[in-house]
Formats: structure tokens, sequence, C-alpha cells
């Protein structure tokens, strides 16, 4: 099978932390050159990996006859062009989410995509974490009986949070990014349809923001949603980027009328509370970058492309969670 040459456009948190490391040790993909406006974060990479070459402007990566798909993991508000200049050179893009900071520069990319024929994928990674594919498994089989319910809670701690996007950040821009909720609650909504394989059909929500001076003005959140599902499942989603580290968590439940709990806890636990006290565990962790399931995304990303097959994250999908999530941002009136 041909190899394809990856190329990833934006070396922060996510780029270089989980993209890099993955598609450097993909079977069948070459990672070819990074693009970064930061020469310091180029050069970090550079020296640990053996690229072809690195470019501060994404525009001459994308033109690049080496590299026929682009990974776009640059501040949200600058995906839309990025992933645009490389559609229109023909590559296929796997863009970080959201996929844009509004639903039409979203509209555009997609429009876009479909007129290339190129592969437009999200970057939907909850849908390959370890526990969440295990959890789904255990649910297609029938564990928690017919669900009725799904709890999802994601506590991060505002110190966290702070380390990896400092104030001043594209990250705590309302008005340009859409603000850490937006960005950060977009996972969890695809995860509830991927997880019931139907849609979200209704959206109520709760939303707080604290400005927080003693971090140097990053925006602290919390929000509570209810939203139902179009199979009748209730879903509850907590967020909160409030807490202090010891009380981070990140925690779905799925309750059905087996009387039996299924609780996917961070990325590696999961836990069957049936009716006697005794309960079931399994610890289904993975190391580095396949631990929130990148490296898995990353490698169907490179199958699809190398067998001419759609993936089954489609752009609509990625669209769809911007959607919910403006919904929830916005808050109910
Ligand atoms: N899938 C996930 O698990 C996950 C996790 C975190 C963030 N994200 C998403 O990934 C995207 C990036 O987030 P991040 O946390 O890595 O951001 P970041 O701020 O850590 O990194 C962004 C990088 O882009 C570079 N950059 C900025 N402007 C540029 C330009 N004009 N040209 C070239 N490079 C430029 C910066 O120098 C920086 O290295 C966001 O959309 C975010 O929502 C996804």
């Amino acid at each position: 099978m041909s190899t394809i040459g990856v190329g990833i456009v934006g070396c922060g948190f996510v780029g270089r932390g989980a993209h890099v490391p993955a598609f450097s040790s993909i079977e069948g993909a070459q990672l070819v050159a990074v693009a970064d406006a930061d020469p310091k974060r180029l050069g970090k990479v550079q020296k640990k990996y053996p690229l072809k070459t690195a470019y501060q402007d994404y525009a001459e990566l994308v033109k690049d006859p080496d590299i026929q798909a682009v990974v776009v993991s640059l501040p949200t508000p600058l995906h839309a062009k990025a992933s645009l200049a490389a559609i229109q050179a023909g590559k296929h893009v796997l863009c970080e989410m959201p996929l844009a900071a509004n639903l039409e520069d979203a509209d555009r990319l997609l429009a876009a995509a479909e007129k290339a024929g190129v592969i437009l994928m999200p970057s939907l990674n909850f849908r390959f974490t370890p526990n969440y594919v295990r959890a789904k498994a255990m649910i297609d089989q029938g564990v928690v009986g017919r669900p009725s319910s799904a709890i999802y809670r994601e506590f991060i701690s505002a110190r966290d949070l702070a380390d990896q996007w400092p104030a001043g950040s594209w990250m705590w821009k309302l008005a340009d990014s859409g603000g850490p909720l937006y960005t950060l609650c977009v996972w969890s909504i695809d995860l509830l349809r991927w997880l019931f394989q139907t849609e979200i059909v209704e959206v109520h929500s709760a939303v707080k923001y604290s400005p927080l001076e003693k971090l140097g003005g990053t925006l602290g959140y919390d929000a509570a949603a209810t939203v139902r599902l179009a199979n009748g499942v209730v879903g509850s989603l907590q967020y909160s980027g409030n807490v202090t580290r010891v009380s981070s968590t990140s925690r779905l439940e799925v309750v059905g009328d087996s009387n039996c709990l299924l609780d996917a806890t961070w990325n590696d636990k999961l836990t069957v509370f049936g009716d006697d006290p005794a309960k079931t565990e399994w610890n289904v962790g993975e190391p580095g970058p396949r631990m929130w399931g990148h490296q898995q995304m990353d490698e169907y990303f490179v199958r699809c492309i190398q067998q001419g097959q759609t993936p089954s994250i489609t752009p609509q999908d990625g669209r769809r969670a911007m959607e919910v999530a403006l919904q929830i941002v916005q808050g109910t009136k």
C-alpha cells in the first residue's frame, strides 16, 4: 500500500503533544513536515523527529508535493482558512475540533471538501479512547439493557488550563474562538451521539463564566446541560474549568433497564456496578498518544486514505457537535 505523506500545521498542545508522535509511528505514513508560526516550536519538533522540512508559513506546507494529508491543529479561529488552503491544494484534511469558530465557516469547509472530493475528518478522538471504545461495545452487547440515561462530567483544573493556554491565549477570547466551554465540550457531545448512534434532539443549559484574576485573566466556566436523544436517552452534561487539580475528573456513567451502571472514568477505567455489592472492573489504559485515542484515530485516517474509503466520522458529525456546543454555551433563555 502506498505511503501517505503527512504535514502537521500547528505544533502546540495537541499538534506536538499528540499528532506529531502519533504520525511518526504509524506504518504506512510518513511525517514529512510541520508548520508553526513560532520558530522555537518548529525547532523542538525538528530536533526530535526526522522531518524533510519545517515551515513557518502553512501556505507553503499545503503546497508541498510530498504531502497528501494535512492535520490542522491551529487555534480554532484559524482552522477554516488553513483547512480551505489544504483542501484547495487537493490534500485530505484531519481538522481539530471545533472545526471552526462558527457554523458559517464550518459550512464553507464542508462544501469545499465535498467539491474537491477529499476527506475532511473532524478530530473526534473520544471515539477511539480505549475505555469509551470498550463502553460502546458493552452497551451494544446489552450490558446495561436498554439505555435510559447518560451522565458525563468533565472537571478540569483552572490551573492546568492556564498552564496549557496562558492568559491572552486564543482559548479565552469568547468573541474570536467561542471560548473554553465551546472548545472543550464538543468531544463529549459527539461521544453521546456515537455511543447511542442517535441524534441529540433537545438541549437545555445554564452557564456561568468567572474571570480568574489570580491566573492572570483566564476564564473559569461552569455549565450544566440536559439533552434528550432521539432514542429517549436523557443526557446530563456537567462541565467545570474552575476546580482544583485534585478534583479534576472525567467520567461517563450509563444507566439502563438491566439495573447495571456502566462507569468509564478518565481514559482507562471501566466499571460495571450490578445489583450485588461486587463490581467488575477493567483497566484498558494505553500509553502516549494512544491514551486518549489520538494515535488510533490518526491511523484510521491514514487507512481511509490508503483504501479510498470514506471515514465513518463525517464532517457533519463535527458540525453537529459544534451546533450543540453553541446551544449549550448560549444557555436556555
Ligand atoms: N483532540 C484533542 O484532544 C484536542 C486537545 C486540545 C486542543 N484541541 C484543539 O486543537 C486546536 C489547537 O489547540 P492547542 O491546544 O494545540 O493550541 P495551542 O495554542 O497549544 O497551539 C497552537 C499552535 O498554533 C501555532 N500558531 C498560531 N497561529 C499560527 C499561524 N498563523 N500559523 C502557524 N502556526 C500558528 C502556535 O504557535 C501554536 O504552536 C484547537 O482547535 C483545540 O480545540 C484538540
